[in-house]
């Protein structure tokens, strides 16, 4: 089995392990002991890092809101291993969603962040979090990975990101937060974000965490230059397209137990042009005579613009898959055959 590698956090001196830990299902899908027992695993094969947000479990819900963030919080106490964990949660970016902030729609306004972070802090049990993330801009901008709506310009109709980010300066420079990321961004927003860190002195974002797998290259458009050139890496999310590439939902199937049997919510992996892009990519993989999943994990995993690549397992099985990832020597000709379905089938979940 192939070792993990650890790689630079940003221009910090930190480094981190390639897979990350994604806790969002935890409290929802994932009850309380599943999830301790994942982290142990996980932990002992040398992941320890871990991303949540005061968002989790998902889907979004006021009955089950904090609980990811609960779960985490409640096992690095019981194992001790606050110092030994580097620990990633997010505020929300702008939403209806009134129920986190008492009534308000949620923004990333100076006094929502640091109410948002002293909840945190509070769920995680913990005086500090490694890297504090936002969530998603405070502007409109297509979200989530998803282009389907386009976008559409509203001017000046957002908190300055000025704001937002001397109010992470000041909860840094408390300790409450360690370093600070940005998630489902632009590359404008990206690079205001440096170019106000660099004018005000203030701290650079570290980090990105945006969707990214096999369905799903509009990182590579221009982000991930910007990720390279400046060394802010990606956290890639949903490596597996929910799911998606693994093949178990080809020919319209619907496994029990599955987050789209669970939760349903995934249609924009429904595409036919996506069904036959998965179906080439699990074709190919059975000609390397590899797990699809594991396949489409050290897709991410390899590029050389990811930090770390957030997995999202939900059983033991499937955690063995993302272990046993690491053992596919990603090859020249592994790459052009991966690219080459990629070419005929482009970014097929809009
Ligand atoms: N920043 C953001 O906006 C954002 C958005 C999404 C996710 N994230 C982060 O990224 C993490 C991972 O995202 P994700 O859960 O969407 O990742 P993913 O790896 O693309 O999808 C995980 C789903 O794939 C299925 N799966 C995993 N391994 C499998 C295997 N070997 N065979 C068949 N099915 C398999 C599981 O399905 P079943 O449930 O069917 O068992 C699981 O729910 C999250 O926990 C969160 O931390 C962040």
């Amino acid at each position: 089995m192939t070792k993990l590698d650890h790689r630079p956090l940003g221009q910090t001196d930190i480094t981190l392990p390639s897979l990350c830990v994604g806790t969002m299902m935890y409290g929802s899908q994932t009850p309380e002991d599943i999830a301790h027992r994942q982290m142990d695993r996980c932990f002992e094969f040398g992941i320890n890092f871990l991303d949540t947000a005061e968002l989790y479990s998902i889907p979004p819900d006021p009955e089950t809101h904090g609980n990811s963030e609960r779960i985490v919080g409640n096992w690095i106490k019981s194992r001790g291993l606050r110092d030994k964990v580097f620990l990633a949660s997010k505020i929300a970016g702008r939403s209806g969603m009134t129920w986190m902030r008492d009534g308000q729609e949620t923004r990333l306004t100076p006094a929502q962040i640091r109410k948002a972070v002293e909840g945190s802090l509070a769920r995680l049990q913990t005086d500090y979090i490694d890297l504090y993330q936002l969530h998603w801009p405070d502007r409109a901008t297509p979200s989530f990975g998803s282009i389907l709506y386009g976008y559409r310009h509203y001017k000046d109709d957002y908190v300055p990101l000025e704001d937002t980010l001397g109010a992470l300066d000041e909860l840094k420079r408390e300790g409450k937060i360690r370093h600070v990321g940005l998630s489902n961004e632009t590359s404008w927003g990206v690079m205001k974000y440096l170019q106000i860190a660099k004018d005000k002195n203030w701290p650079r974002m570290v980090s990105i965490q945006n969707a990214y797998n096999l369905l799903n290259r509009y990182f590579e458009s221009d982000l991930a230059e910007i990720a390279m050139q400046e060394k802010i890496g990606l956290l890639a999310y949903s490596p597996l397209g929910q799911g998606y590439l693994s093949g178990k939902y080809l020919d319209g199937k619907e496994p029990a137990g599955s987050r789209l049997a669970l939760y349903g919510r995934l249609e924009r992996y429904q595409t036919p042009a996506a069904e036959a892009a998965i179906r080439a990519y699990v074709s190919l993989a059975q000609d390397l005579k590899v797990d699809p999943a594991a396949l489409a994990l050290q897709f991410v995993t390899s590029r050389p613009w990811v930090t770390s690549n957030i997995f999202g397992a939900t059983s033991d099985a499937q955690l063995d898959v993302v272990f046993q990832s690491l053992s596919i020597k990603w090859t020249r000709e592994i790459d052009r055959a991966v690219n080459a379905i990629h070419a005929q089938y482009p970014n097929p979940c809009p």
